[in-house]
């Protein structure tokens, strides 16, 4: 079943039919000011922090999901029209949620944009569409309303916003600590606006909510006063009766609901507009919270009403956000035989990886506020993907990330930016350390100097978490010396609290396989940039220290794929000898992806993933799942269903790692096989199956083992939005930065004839035409740039200037 469909021009998704299997929802904002907004305007809002800064409130995992929201609410006046009087429904379908079929049906068309979301409606001969975002550099929000008379008769027409204020700036205060945060809210209305206050233990707060466009006939600021007792927001007590009844609030819980009334003619169209902002509506408001970092002043709410609240100012922010986003997914857009790739690649995927690095794993349906700070891990890969885009945001957020690295080489395992004060953070013990949280920073730290050839950024020098300080170079060197400094018995890396998988815990005294193929991974690259950088000894300490490593890898070997890992008391676990998890993914994608293996056992090792761990839907992260506890071995995945997230679910960041390994064994048939597996546009059509969004990546797909096969979960934020970049522009398209230029070396599926692709690379726009005409995976024959030959699979850097175009054919042989 289809419910929406990709508008690539336009850089939409238009959802058709707003019910959905589940919420499908868009961000919107910056990290000043932030929100998100599902297909039927439910949602939230937030200044500066997702969980200690909430403005509009959610009641997460509520009935129905996605309440409450932005609502507005038109009213049939007069009984004029089609209509009988009183009848009302709302801007967007729920919460009204007045029929979709049959005759009269309402009818709703949703474009999730990129930064906004408009809802259109037709119902009763009315049109109406509610456009919501947040302007560029902005702490409020818009919700413009325009409504046309669609029919042949003059209409009277009432309009009623709708939106819970949240009591308090932490959002756990708000929704649990009642007997508090109920009374510490007052809200009044004055001259056109709604002023709501609190005076609260960590700070005061103050929000505005107004309405422009047309005069305020009526209004409410206690949320149960508009609503009515035991009535939901499908039918508030104001609505049915036509008007507010002027309540103010002294305790208990505010609302935002002003209250216009519209006379249109045949064919005419009126605007208004609601802003919801931050601050006072007189008086410029400072947020000088302790816990916000530096204080924020913002003016105010009466002068951005007075600038901002009127069609051409809302029009003029619009066209802006969407110049904003246009030119944050500028800088890589592909052309191919595949257009599911395409509206991934160009728009979606582009944008979700900005909304993983902007959130992290903060705000969604799912992650409420609790997880509001940066984990290391997390981070540090979320960056991988926006580097070419973003190059100065990345650097400010690598800078900060590596702070948040200890004198001993570990990552803090939470990094939260408002509060962090390098130099000065408790170091964590031991057994608080993930082993691979540091491991990362080599990637990322290379990335970003081949993409950016600022090779100077290694002499940087920043301070470690909590004393010290060391130049770049020396934080990558001591991030792979603290996993060196605590290998095991085996000579494997131990593996803590948990390596990349959070769910299995080795310890102190077990060793993780993935911690050691990453550990090897990053003296590989870090072997690479000492020698890009002039630094030999550093090179040949890498080169040492990876040798080192050898035995022990060669002894993990398993007979047909690699151990995951080594538990407290010697036994392997992802063994073809234990009965549960016998076969983990991540070690053996990242056998290959680090090198470290021998060409044979690299292959046999994915053929075994292949035969073990595919599905139609995804690879499996293990198999089979666990059902019992595993002597020494912390597997705490045993709290999840088999088949479910990491207990042998399709745990799609994971998934990723097949296409990069996959394309690196030269298989692109086989990559791109994996790539389509959990492709989300994939689903359009059969949404059912799915259900999360067809336009992002979920974390999880219930698992072969599961009964639920096929649903995906968690949906965008999730280092599944990176690394599938990664894998299907750097690996399948095969365009990655290098330091003396732009690589070009694909790895397709063999039925393909091509692909072309318009990239920004140190500041030049760049195109590249790869041609296939022996349709073959990989194999460069020859590569030119502005029609001279170049050695080799890497254009340059000097000759990209500003429309270099670069042509690749690849071959079978030499042409
Ligand atoms: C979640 C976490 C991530 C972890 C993964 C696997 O996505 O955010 O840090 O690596 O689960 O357990």
């Amino acid at each position: 079943m289809r419910y929406g469909y990709f508008d690539d021009a336009a850089r939409e998704y238009v959802i058709t039919r707003p019910d959905t299997p589940r919420s499908w929802i868009n961000y919107l904002g910056s990290r000043l000011y932030g929100g998100i907004t599902t297909q039927n305007s439910g949602g939230y809002s937030f200044f500066r922090s997702g969980g200690t800064g909430r403005v509009l409130r959610m009641r997460f995992n509520g009935v129905p999901v996605d309440e409450p929201g932005r609502f507005v609410y038109l009213r049939d006046d007069d009984g004029a029209g089609p209509l009988p009087e009183g009848d009302f429904w709302s801007a967007s379908w729920q919460p009204v949620g007045k029929p979709l079929d049959g005759e009269g049906a309402y009818t709703a068309k949703v474009r999730h944009g990129l930064g906004y979301s408009v809802f259109e409606a037709d119902y009763g001969d009315v049109h109406s569409e509610m456009t919501t975002f947040i302007p560029r550099g902005q702490a409020f929000e818009y919700w413009a309303l325009t409504v046309t008379n669609t029919g042949q008769v003059p209409r009277r027409l009432s309009v009623f916003s709708y939106a819970e204020l949240a009591n308090e700036w932490n959002y756990r205060q708000d929704l649990e600590n009642l007997q508090y945060s109920q009374y510490v809210v007052q809200a009044t209305y004055a001259d056109g606006m709604i002023h709501r206050r609190n005076s609260t233990r960590d700070a005061f707060s103050e929000l505005w909510f107004a309405l422009a466009g047309a005069p305020v006939a009526s209004f409410d600021t206690d949320r149960d006063a508009f609503l009515g007792p035991y009535r939901t927001p499908s039918a508030p007590w104001a609505v049915e009766r036509g008007e507010c009844s002027g309540s103010e609030t002294v305790g208990d819980n505010s609302c935002a609901s002003l209250h216009a009334r519209l006379e249109l003619a045949p064919g005419e169209s009126r605007q208004v507009v609601f802003c919801l902002g931050v601050g006072s509506p007189d008086e410029p408001w400072t947020d000088s919270r302790a816990s916000a970092g530096a204080p924020v002043t913002l003016p105010a709410g009466r002068e951005v009403v007075a600038e901002y609240a009127t069609p051409e100012r809302v029009q003029a922010e619009l066209d802006a956000i969407r110049q904003e986003w246009a030119d944050h997914v500028a800088p890589l857009q592909v052309r191919t035989p595949d257009p599911e790739l395409d509206s991934m690649v160009n728009v979606w995927h582009a944008y979700q990886t900005h909304m993983t690095f902007n959130w992290s794993r903060g705000v969604s349906l799912v992650e409420a506020g609790d997880r509001d700070g940066l984990g290391y891990r997390d981070t540090v890969q979320d960056m991988l993907a926006v580097i070419h885009a973003i190059p100065e945001a990345v650097r400010e957020r690598l800078d900060l990330i590596l702070t948040g690295q200890t004198a001993e080489g570990g990552g803090m395992p939470l990094v939260k930016p408002l509060e962090h004060v390098p130099g000065r953070m408790p170091t964590p013990s031991l057994e608080q350390y993930r082993s691979d949280d540091a491991l990362w920073l080599p990637i990322t730290v290379a990335a970003f100097v081949r993409e950016t050839g600022d090779l100077g950024y290694l002499d940087q020098v920043l301070p470690y978490a909590d004393h010290g300080e060391a130049d770049v170079f020396g934080h990558l060197v001591q991030a792979l010396q603290f996993s060196l400094d605590h290998l095991g018995d085996n000579g494997l890396v131990q593996g803590l609290a948990a390596d990349w998988n959070d769910c299995l815990q080795f310890g102190t005294t077990g060793e993780s396989m993935f911690s050691t193929f990453l550990l090897a991974n990053g003296l590989r690259v870090v072997r690479e940039l000492a020698l890009e950088s002039g630094r030999a000894d550093a090179a040949s300490w890498a080169a040492e220290r990876l040798e080192a490593l050898a035995p022990a890898i060669d002894k993990a070997w398993d007979g047909q794929w690699f151990i995951r890992g080594i538990s407290a008391t010697g036994a392997a676990l992802g063994s073809h000898l234990a009965d549960e998890g016998q076969i983990y993914l991540e070690p053996n994608v990242w056998a290959v992806i680090s090198g470290a293996v021998e060409p044979e056992r690299a292959t046999a090792a994915m053929d075994s993933v292949h035969t073990r761990l595919a599905s139609e839907h995804g690879v499996a992260l293990c198999d089979p799942p666990h059902t019992k506890p595993m002597e020494g071995v912390g597997l705490s995945l045993l709290v999840f269903p088999v088949g479910h997230k990491e207990n042998g679910g399709i745990f799609c960041h994971a998934n990723s790692w097949t296409i990069v390994a996959e394309a690196m064994l030269g298989r692109g048939d086989r990559a791109y096989e994996y790539y389509r597996s959990y492709l989300p546009a994939r689903y359009n059509d059969s949404a059912e199956v799915h259900q999360a969004e067809p336009y992002v990546y979920a974390q999880f797909t219930h698992g072969p083992t599961s009964p639920r096969f096929g649903q995906a979960r968690n949906p965008w934020l999730t280092g599944t939005a990176s690394w599938t970049y990664v894998g299907v522009t750097q690996h399948i398209l095969g365009i990655r930065p290098a330091l003396d230029g732009l690589e070009v070396d694909p790895c397709l599926p063999t039925t393909w004839d091509g692909f072309e692709a318009r990239r920004r690379f140190r500041g030049a726009w760049v195109t590249v035409k790869v041609e296939n005409p022996d349709h073959v995976s990989t194999g460069v024959v020859h590569l030119d740039v502005d029609g001279t030959r170049v050695e080799g699979t890497v254009a340059p850097g000097h000759l990209l200037r500003e429309g270099a175009v670069v042509t690749v054919r690849l071959g079978a042989s030499q042409a």
